[in-house]
């Protein structure tokens, strides 16, 4: 049967736009449920500024946490584990907290890369270029995301070339796979059929991976366009918990136990335990203090 890989987005794109931050404990426990659901990929931290982001602050204690853990086979030796870096003071805090995986994270529309990480797009790539560098000298695997491919919060329509062309300088730059992300869920399927067809055609699918915010309650739908279209690695978190501090009234991203339930009913394989999942969901929903968006929750399976 046909696989799919979900890349776990709660602990970084969720908690990162909650009003209540969590502890190091309680995020450590989140990872462990899902860690225990099957979860295989997730994305747990940032190391971005505290100011800008303070949800995210004490990544790295909670990345060492994790890593001991693993060690002591108290998580899955095969779960990876990734976290936001935007230049090379994020990558210094990242390789000492020993993660074994970063990501880079740009945008394909100016004022979106201003307003989220403080400069240019020309200027974000070479920022890029020096961290992939480095990262990739010190054996650590380097993630893309490009913020904004299907529109963007204050300049509304983004040029489909100019996407392209980004896409294609984050591979030559040594990406290993680009998460191609829409931002605050403008798209719809005839969109990212006329994106994907063209990435496709310059990269092969499993370098793609598709990061849908559910804004529109179009993710579904557009998640479905990409597997028609080959593409298998999908951005989702749990509950749908999240949204972007940067892209004002953003929800989050299309709920991981929404997905899979859609996928298993279709034949597809995730590894991942949807009772699990939604208890998680429920489990989460206490500990912000409100009701998650996602809708098995609210069904029970
Ligand atoms: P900056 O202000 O331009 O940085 O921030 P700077 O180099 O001018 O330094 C200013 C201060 O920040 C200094 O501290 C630096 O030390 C500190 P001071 O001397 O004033 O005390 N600093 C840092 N601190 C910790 N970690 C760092 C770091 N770098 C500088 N790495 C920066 C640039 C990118 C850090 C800032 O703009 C920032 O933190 N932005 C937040 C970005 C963010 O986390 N956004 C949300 C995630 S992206 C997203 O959600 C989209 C995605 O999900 C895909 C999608 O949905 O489209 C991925
Ligand atoms: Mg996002």
């Amino acid at each position: 049967m046909p696989r799919v890989q979900i890349i776990e987005m709660s602990l970084r794109d969720g908690l990162q736009n909650e009003v209540t931050h969590l502890s190091v404990g309680q995020r450590f426990s989140l990872i462990k449920k899902l860690n225990d659901a099957g979860i295989r990929r997730m994305e747990i931290g940032a190391f971005v500024s505290p100011t800008w982001v303070p949800q995210m602050s004490e990544s790295g204690k909670l990345i060492k946490k994790v890593l001991r853990a693993q060690k002591m086979r108290r998580l899955h030796k095969e779960t990876h584990f990734s976290a936001l870096v935007p230049n090379r003071k994020g990558l210094e805090t990242a390789l000492e907290s020993g993660i074994k995986e970063i990501a880079v994270f740009g945008a394909a529309s100016e004022t979106f890369s201003q307003r989220n990480i403080n400069c240019s797009i020309s200027q974000s790539l070479k920022k890029f270029e020096e961290v992939i560098k480095e990262a990739r000298a010190n054996k650590i695997k380097v993630r893309g995301y490009l913020s904004t491919v299907f529109g963007c919060p204050y300049e509304g329509a983004v040029s489909q070339a100019k996407v392209i062309k980004l896409v294609e300088k984050y591979l030559a730059m040594g990406v290993y796979e680009i998460s191609l992300g829409d931002t605050i869920g403008v798209a719809t399927p005839k969109q990212v059929r006329e994106i994907l067809n063209k990435v496709l055609k310059m990269s092969n699918s499993s370098k793609i991976a598709m990061h849908f915010h559910d804004t529109r309650g179009t993710a579904i739908a557009n998640i479905l366009a990409s597997l028609d279209l080959g593409i298998r690695k999908f951005d989702t978190s749990l509950g749908g918990l999240g949204g972007c501090p940067y892209a004002p009234g953003a929800a989050g991203n299309v709920a991981t136990e929404d997905v899979v339930y859609m996928l298993h009913g279709m034949g597809y394989t995730t590894g991942l335990d949807l009772q699990k999942l939604i208890k998680t969901t429920q489990w989460m929903s206490r500990q912000v203090g409100r009701q998650l968006p996602s809708k098995l929750s609210l069904t029970g399976g």
